[in-house]
């Protein structure tokens, strides 16, 4: 049976093509076509554009090409494979960092994806049609607290990515990232071609793309590498449980870099298709994940077809958040098939019941549950779902990236992991000095200011300083 027992062989890619597709269907997804056109508009625009793809060049591919070497050198999940390459040490703990933040993530995103199919089936059947821009954030709050509907469309939603992770890599994650990523490039460059001949969009673009340094501080670069960690899936264990599946001949170095380069693209057509549309309609383009569902349906309202596009729209991110999801749940999968010696097919489900209650914790704390709260150092006291996705971020992510890095320089060390990304010497790795002292040094003491910033030490810190 696939997957099962010990002396059969590991599950494994069938193409490079569809190890990329998969790779990028983790990376892209919220973060890019909300987020990320978000974050640029507020802190400077074109000026945190270019601090994003410095942050995306020199960590985010050297972190991604770490996640890849760890998995693929070490052949099994997040865990196991630091234990692997270095028996019976303790640098595990930097995938169960990785595994911890999995699940957390898990937890919340599945609720927020839930949201995506519930919109694209409001805005089908005509429920947002005609509806007033400072309606739709009532409509939103009093949706998302509901006590049924939402863990309904999130159950769903769920199933699916039980569905396709149960299926196995190859027939089931490989196949479907190849179907559902071009959908996604392709209805994406629709919107941009849309938001783009827009009568006015270039205050859109201005927007998004006019360097304004006056708005870059310290603080900018953190957020910038945030983003650029959380898009690229780093530090949740994904990329090792990923790379895991990859075979030897496989040239990691220049599959990272098209990943990287596809996630960053992608984040780009997704500002230059909200944009400009947010502007031309008047609206200001205001903060926060839960403002795709607040903001955007507006937009669409008032433009020609807007029913079309704003069906369109939703279903766009329901995919690509589809995509998403099932990386993160096989990062579960493959951990817990491997450690127990299960089937994945019984593995997939189980653990997709479990992490249905996980998601109704997160659900329930928007509106029943709401009085539930956790104290966390410099945010006050969360909600569930507040919690989950604060305490991955800022904690969890950076923990493993960081401990990875680490790992792969000190730990693993550099002669035994450069061998395993140069696949033995045979590939010519031009960047390798570069990779040496971004992964030894220049990697780690950023990351762990972000980790301080997170926590609130950092601004601390500064402000003790003057
Ligand atoms: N990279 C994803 C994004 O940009 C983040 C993510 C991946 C979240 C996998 C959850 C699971 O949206």
């Amino acid at each position: 049976m696939e997957g099962k027992g010990v002396g059969v062989e590991r599950e494994s890619w069938g193409s490079q093509f569809g190890f990329i597709m998969a790779a990028a269907g983790s990376a892209i997804g919220l973060g890019n076509i909300w987020r990320f056109p978000y974050m640029a508009g507020e802190n400077g625009g074109g000026a945190f554009i270019l601090i994003y793809l410095g942050a995306v060049i020199l960590i985010g591919f050297t972190v991604l090409l770490c996640e890849f070497a760890v998995g693929r050198g070490g052949q099994a999940n997040a865990i196991s494979s630091f234990r692997k390459l270095v028996p019976g040490s303790a640098w595990w703990i930097a995938g169960a960092f990785g595994v911890m933040a999995a699940l957390l993530i898990m937890s919340f995103y599945i609720v927020v994806s839930g949201w995506t199919m519930a919109y694209t089936w409001l805005t089908l059947s005509g429920q947002l049609t005609g509806v007033a821009a400072y309606q739709l954030t009532d409509i939103f709050n009093e949706y998302a607290a509901r006590p049924v509907a939402p863990i309904v469309w999130m159950g769903i939603f769920l199933a699916l990515t039980v569905a396709i992770t149960a299926t196995g890599i190859k027939s089931g994650i490989e196949r479907w990232n190849k179907i559902l990523m071009p959908l996604v490039f392709i209805i994406l460059i629709i919107f941009m071609i849309r938001g783009l001949t827009l009568e006015g969009s270039m205050v859109g673009v201005n927007f998004l793309l006019q360097p304004d340094f006056s708005q870059v501080t310290g603080t900018t670069v953190l957020l910038a590498l945030g983003q650029a960690f959380f898009s690229l899936s780093l530090g949740m264990g994904i990329m090792i449980t990923y790379g895991s599946y990859l075979k030897r001949k496989e040239n990691m170095a220049s599959s990272a870099a098209t990943v990287a380069g596809l996630d960053t693209g992608v984040s780009i057509i997704a500002g230059l298709a909200i944009f400009p549309a947010l502007f031309v309609v008047g609206l200001d383009p205001a903060s926060g994940p839960g403002l795709v569902f607040m903001v955007l349906p507006a937009v669409f309202d008032s433009l020609p077809a807007g029913v079309l596009f704003g069906t369109l729209f939703f279903f766009l991110l329901a995919i690509a958040a589809l995509t998403s999801a099932v990386s993160i749940f096989e990062v579960l999968v493959a951990l817990i098939k491997e450690k127990l010696n299960l089937s994945r097919a019984f593995t997939a489900t189980t653990v997709g019941i479990f992490i249905f209650f996980c998601g109704v914790t997160a659900s329930l704390s928007w509106g029943p549950w709401s009085h539930i709260t956790i104290p966390f150092p410099g945010l006050g006291d969360l909600r569930l779902f507040a919690f989950y996705d604060r305490l991955s971020a800022l904690v969890m992510l950076p923990m493993a990236g960081l401990l990875t890095c680490l790992f792969v320089a000190w730990g693993w060390k550099f002669k035994n992991s450069i061998k395993e990304i140069t696949n033995d010497g045979q590939l010519n790795f031009s960047w390798l000095p570069v990779f040496k002292i971004m992964v030894g040094f220049v990697a780690p003491i950023v990351i762990f200011l972000v980790l301080l910033n997170g926590l609130g030490i950092l601004p601390a810190i500064l402000a003790w300083f003057g």
